[in-house]
């Protein structure tokens, strides 16, 4: 395609993704609202890339009304917001951000653990209500307690690490085999790691599998006096049964950032079964709330849509069979999506072959209901073989690249 593609970013993303994309010489347009129904329809004409945070609504009829559109980059996490399903069907690969805000996550259980180990948040409650209560009963500091971790992913293991350079032992369950970090220990069973650990921190996805995962008779295995922290989902944990175990006094603390409700917006009213106890930090799902982590999301999915746009890139789209093709010297790239249907590639190749060039590359991946293909020709004739494959009938979208 030899039109300069045309960018739009709404929900106020990061500079750092403007100032990415305009580098490349795209045309760069920002809002900081979201947009929705026919506004957004009516913006979208004639945009190639769209950007958007949690509160843009990509429906089906919004993706039917917008035939330019190339790509889709979500700078958040979450990818729910986009009709998906659909984006497929039409040949529009969604990229998100899941592991920038890691880090984040990982330094704010560092400072929970030890909040809890101290009854940080009760001794600074007290002194701001004007009492004077020093103490060192029940207080510890981690260096030697144990710390059990119950998924080893992204955020686990960087947390594992941080960790052991505060001198804790580290112990770890996963349902995948893991390289253990450092000295990282991985446990056989969760049981056992209950068992073991002085704090335990959870850091696994919500599937059907971790849909309360830690009930009453998992707390009933931690060890008494120890601390459970959750700011993974909030459906891992049976709120209810954590509240019982902190009431009875079986578990010393518990530090939640994520519940199985959370109020939509910051100012409505929130209920929660732990409010009130002591030694229990409750956060509004801020665990990768910070600066950092909002630059690292604009840098993520910019450098994906960048690579996108430029070499027809799709790794890490979260609805797009994954292709990746190192440019090769004086070739030409075609990249096309079609539907998975037999001999697509046959008419290609006969397209290619009529008007004489060779393929010097080509790589295809599919998924039940699409191919996607990145062919490289050694001759300039991109522009000819790419009218013909979109003539096909079983091409979605065709695109010269360079
Ligand atoms: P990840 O996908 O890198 O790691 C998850 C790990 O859990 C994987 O190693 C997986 O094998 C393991 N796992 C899956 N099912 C399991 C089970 N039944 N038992 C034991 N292990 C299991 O994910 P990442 O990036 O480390 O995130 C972890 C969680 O943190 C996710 O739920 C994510 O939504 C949440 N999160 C919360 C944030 C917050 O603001 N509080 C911010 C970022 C992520």
């Amino acid at each position: 395609m030899s039109e300069t593609i045309k960018i739009l970013l709404l929900e106020n993303i990061h500079p750092t993704a403007h100032e990415m994309l305009k580098a490349e010489g795209f045309v760069v347009e920002g809002m900081s609202q979201a947009l929705k129904g026919d506004e957004l329809k009516k913006k979208l004409q004639g945009v190639h890339i769209l950007g958007i945070r949690s509160k843009t609504q990509v429906t089906r009829e919004i993706l039917e009304a917008a035939p330019e559109l190339l790509s889709i980059g979500c700078f958040c996490i979450g990818t729910n917001q986009v009709d998906l399903v659909t984006a497929n069907r039409r040949g529009i690969p969604v990229f998100n951000a899941p592991f920038s805000n890691t880090r984040s996550v990982a330094e704010l259980m560092i400072a929970e653990i030890i909040m809890l180990a101290r009854q940080l948040g009760d001794r600074s409650r007290e002194v701001h209500e004007g009492n004077w209560k020093k103490t060192a009963t029940s207080c510890y500091e981690i260096r030697g307690k144990t710390l059990g971790i119950i998924g080893y992913g992204h955020i686990g293991s960087q947390l594992g690490v941080l960790a052991e350079a505060m001198g804790m032992r580290v112990i770890f369950y996963d349902i995948q085999t893991k390289l253990p970090m450092g000295n990282n220990r991985s446990c056989p069973d969760l049981d056992t790691l209950l068992a073991e650990s002085d704090f335990v921190t959870l850091h696994v996805p919500e599937t059907p599998q971790t849909k309360n995962m830690i009930g009453a008779a998992e707390l009933g295995k931690m060890r008494k006096g120890s601390y459970l922290l959750n700011a993974s989902r909030g459906t891992v944990v049976v709120l209810p049964a954590l509240a019982d175990a902190l009431r009875s006094g079986h578990l010393a603390g518990a530090a939640i950032d994520v519940y199985p409700e959370e109020p939509e917006s910051n100012g409505e009213g929130f209920q929660c079964p732990l409010r009130g106890l002591p030694n229990v930090i409750l956060t509004p799902h801020i665990g990768g709330s910070t600066a950092e982590a909002q630059a690292a999301i604009g840098r993520e999915v910019a450098t994906s849509l960048l690579r996108f746009a430029r070499f027809g890139t799709t790794t890490s789209a979260v609805n797009f069979p994954q292709v990746e093709v190192p440019r090769i010297a004086n070739t030409h790239r075609i990249m096309n999506v079609h539907r998975n249907v037999p001999g697509v590639l046959r008419d290609i190749n006969r397209i290619v072959s009529d008007r004489g060039a060779n393929i010097q590359s080509q790589i295809l991946a599919t998924d039940p209901e699409i191919g996607y293909l990145i062919m490289d020709l050694n001759q300039d004739i991109s522009d000819a073989v790419c009218e013909d494959m979109d003539a096909l009938p079983t091409s979605i979208k065709t695109r010269v690249v360079f």
